[in-house]
């Protein structure tokens, strides 16, 4: 049997006890963002967290633990470390269960789910380069597709049938009108976003066949920032794809120059517009929308998003305030298959969830810029 499991190993989570009182302690130590000791409150749910360590999964593995959630990551560590997971558990107090399980590793997944026994699933494993997606479709099909497939089979064999599932804006392609709104027809303009689709229509036909089933299609819009600590953040490999982490390395001096892609769409200054998004409240948005599903039953599609659109420039302006010096840049053309605006209409979560984004482009920026300047290499050792 390939399934390989570990746990991110306690002793190296220096001085986090699993013993405690009733309710998390704050630790006696002087730092400007909260750490936890002890076992929680109570324990809500188990969820398994597919893609855990990554980006968006590491944040929102913490956000969940520190609601009182029991954590299983399941990883093949293809695009992330466990360094993320072991700072995770430094800010939460405890740790995650982790697995090394590959989702096209479908007897591995089933015995996961035997193992573990999840009540949920919040899967955000999967891959996500547009451009990769373009030269390597098969690959993404697999991964993204047959992997849900895979994931679905382990769960209905567990009798576990409530999904949080990544979905994307992507999946709107050109808007036929603005703000985006759930019921719009998808149409994406790449394989990856595709993949998404192919994925959504797969839980729409799973949901109306079966109404055991709970699912939540998130449709994120643009996640940026990190954890207020700068201990966890976005670390992606070779050169970024997305608009701040490029920002980022310039910044810390990796990339000479930000090349922006076209400054003569018809936007506030030509450049273009996105809904971004503090990646905690993404993270919240889950813990919001998995209680949802769990309580109520069915399959809902909710935006992701703040409402709010910001330039390229304007990005890159909020950008050198947070670190207090000129970022160099140079206009180049329009980026392929890029839309001139793109934002979200989030009142469907609001008025379902009770979730709305709070955390405003300054503090993206700066929480960004926080990790990044702390982290130059990512997780890599320095
Ligand atoms: P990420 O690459 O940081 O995280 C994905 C995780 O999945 C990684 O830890 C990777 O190691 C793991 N993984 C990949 N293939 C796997 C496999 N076969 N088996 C097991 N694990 C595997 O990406 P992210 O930014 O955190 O995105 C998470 C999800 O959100 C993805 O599904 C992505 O498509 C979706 N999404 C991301 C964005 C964004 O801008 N970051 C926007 C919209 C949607
Ligand atoms: C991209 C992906 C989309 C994915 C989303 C979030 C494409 C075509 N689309 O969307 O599928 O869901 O990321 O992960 O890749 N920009 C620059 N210079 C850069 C990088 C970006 O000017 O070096 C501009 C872009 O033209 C765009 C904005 O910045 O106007 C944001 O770009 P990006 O962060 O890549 O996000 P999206 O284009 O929204």
């Amino acid at each position: 049997m390939s399934l390989a499991t570990r746990r991110v190993p306690r002793t190296s989570m220096h001085g986090w006890g699993a013993s405690g009182g009733l309710l998390f302690k704050v630790l006696p130590l002087n730092l400007p963002y909260p750490v936890r000791t002890g076992v929680p409150e109570r324990i809500n749910m188990k969820i398994l967290v597919t893609g855990g360590a990554g980006y968006i999964g590491s944040h929102t593995v913490l956000e969940l633990l520190n609601a009182g959630h029991e954590v299983v990551v399941m990883d093949n560590l293809s695009n992330s470390s466990e360094t993320s997971l072991q700072r995770v558990a430094e800010l939460a107090g405890r740790a995650p269960e982790f697995h090394n399980v590959d989702l096209l590793d479908l007897a591995g997944m089933k015995e996961l789910f035997v193992s573990t026994q999840p009540d949920a699933v919040i899967h955000f494993a999967g891959l996500k380069a547009v451009g990769e997606s373009a030269e390597k479709p098969l690959w993404y099909y697999q991964t993204n597709v047959a992997g849900t497939l895979n994931l679905i089979y382990a769960m209905e064999e567990a009798n576990c049938r409530s999904i949080v599932f990544s979905s994307s804006a992507t999946v709107y392609g050109e808007p036929e009108s603005m703000p985006l709104v759930e019921k719009l027809n998808m149409d994406a303009q790449s394989c990856y976003g595709r993949t998404k689709e192919h994925i959504e229509d797969m839980l729409v036909d799973l949901a109306a066949s079966d109404d055991r089933w709970n699912i939540a299609l998130l449709r994120y819009f643009n996640p940026v920032g990190a954890h207020e600590s700068g201990r966890i953040g976005e670390d992606p490999s070779g050169i970024p794809n997305n608009l701040v982490p490029f920002i980022a390395q310039v910044a810390v001096g990796r990339r000479e120059h930000l090349n922006v892609f076209g400054n003569d769409y018809p936007t506030v200054d030509g450049t273009g517009v996105r809904d971004y998004i503090h990646v905690v409240d993404l993270a919240d948005g889950h813990l919001k929308a998995v209680d949802y599903i769990t309580e109520h039953g069915g399959l809902h599609t909710w935006n992701l998003g703040t409402g709010n659109g910001y330039s390229v420039l304007e990005v890159l302006h909020a950008f050198e305030k947070a670190c207090g010096k000129e970022l160099p840049y140079k206009i180049v053309a329009r980026r392929p298959g890029d839309v001139a605006v793109s934002y979200a209409d989030p009142s469907s979560a609001l008025a379902d969830l009770g979730w709305s984004a709070s955390r405003d482009i300054d503090t993206m920026v700066r929480d960004h810029w926080n990790w990044q300047k702390n982290n130059p290499n990512g997780y890599e050792e320095q």
